[in-house]
């Protein structure tokens, strides 16, 4: 039986964390039960509902008894196709953070050095952090463009084995030209250094570095089914890079780590490119038209190219903002006090009537 534990007790000694995970905070972003969820940049909707059905369908078909297909080949070869990639050229994980953190086992760790440019993605250091990589950064300029000059100061002075760039970023939702990756690329190449294109967003915009990726590049590209294919509950997420690149993360994967159900519905659900691509065309012209609607209230807006829309509330704190909302049941993003993104807060595009809902509230909030 457990009894309440006793801080006398001789033999009650917590184990030593690794002194630096204990600096460090996790992964905070609040799960409140709220009528109106534009926190975290999930798809409004659910995947097609003939997706749903087929899905079913193969369940009933699958041997759980046996572990999956350990090297998720139709999968791969499924996702390697929408790109005229092969397998060899896809590594397929659960979410893209999953990916990355391949990535930073395999070209990271104790004595390594990954590189991010803030503000951005938070969990790219995070990852990087936990898996003992030195995390070195450069801010962006006030526009949260990426400025190419301090880009090849960082990486003259810390040659980073590993460098994100994220596109559209964020939580920003600028994109980086495909020059500027380029740029990167030839800024890296002497050092060694490996360059992560993150684009979970990617979908949503019309630049990316998918053309860029070539076998004799030190480019990988990393997306994801939690987004554009409206399936965050599913945990799939994807890179793809040289196969030299590919070889390595499969090493550093644990066996079976993608299970019979996940491989299942990627698969199925890339047969319905066509109506991801129609609720893609929804989400970007939701995006403009809430973008025009919040320039109209006294808030600052940034441009996006992702599902989700940066502000700044001029005229009142934006915590204040935050909890005005939360009151009224609709949830947004705070990151007022992250480096570089002081006051601001970030809405992910909803259905039309939640984004009307989160309007009405944010009026409410700042009249
Ligand atoms: C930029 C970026 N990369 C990666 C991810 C992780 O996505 P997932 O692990 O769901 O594929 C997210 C999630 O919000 C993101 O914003």
């Amino acid at each position: 039986m457990w009894t309440v534990a006793d801080p006398t007790d001789p033999i009650r000694q917590e184990p030593r964390v690794r002194t630096d995970l204990a600096l460090l905070a996790g992964y905070h972003s609040p799960q409140v039960d709220v009528d109106v969820r534009l926190n975290t940049n999930e798809a409004a909707q659910p995947p097609p509902q003939a997706f749903t059905a087929d899905l079913q369908a193969a369940l009933a078909g699958l041997t759980l008894n046996r572990y999956p297909d350990r090297g998720a080949v139709r999968l791969r070869t499924a996702i390697g196709d929408r790109y005229g990639m092969n397998v060899s050229q896809v590594f397929a994980a659960n979410g893209s953070n999953e990916a990355i953190q391949a990535l930073l086992l395999a070209y990271g760790g104790a004595g390594r050095t990954a590189a991010v440019f803030e503000p951005t993605y938070a969990m790219h250091s995070q990852i990087a952090r936990i898996t003992g990589t030195r995390v070195v950064g450069t801010a962006r300029r006030q526009d949260f463009s990426l400025d190419e000059g301090l880009l090849g100061e960082l990486v003259a002075a810390e040659r980073p084995d590993v460098m994100f760039m994220c596109s559209p970023n964020n939580p920003t939702g600028l994109v980086d030209p495909d020059g500027l990756v380029l740029a990167a690329l030839e800024m890296l190449a002497p050092h060694g250094g490996l360059l992560v294109v993150d684009e979970a967003y990617g979908q949503f915009s019309q630049s990316s570095a998918v053309d860029l990726l070539s076998e004799d590049r030190s480019l990988v590209v990393s997306r994801t089914f939690s987004k554009t294919w409206a399936m965050a509950g599913l945990r799939l997420g994807y890179l793809l890079g040289p196969t030299w690149c590919v070889t390595e993360l499969e090493k550093v994967a644990l066996p079976y780590h993608l299970d019979a159900i996940k491989q299942e519905a990627g698969t199925l659900a890339l047969a319905y490119g066509e109506e991801m691509q129609k609720h893609v065309g929804t989400i970007v012209a939701e995006r403009q038209r809430l973008s025009a609607l919040l320039s109209e209230l006294p808030v600052t807006v940034w441009p996006s190219q992702a599902n989700f829309v940066l502000f700044r509330p001029e005229t009142m704190p934006a915590s204040r903002v935050w909890e005005g909302l939360l009151e009224r049941s609709v949830l947004v993003r705070d990151f007022s006090s992250a480096e570089g993104l002081d006051g601001c807060l970030r809405v992910t595009i909803g259905t039309q009537s939640e984004d009307d809902r989160f309007l009405v509230a944010l009026r409410e909030v700042l009249s």
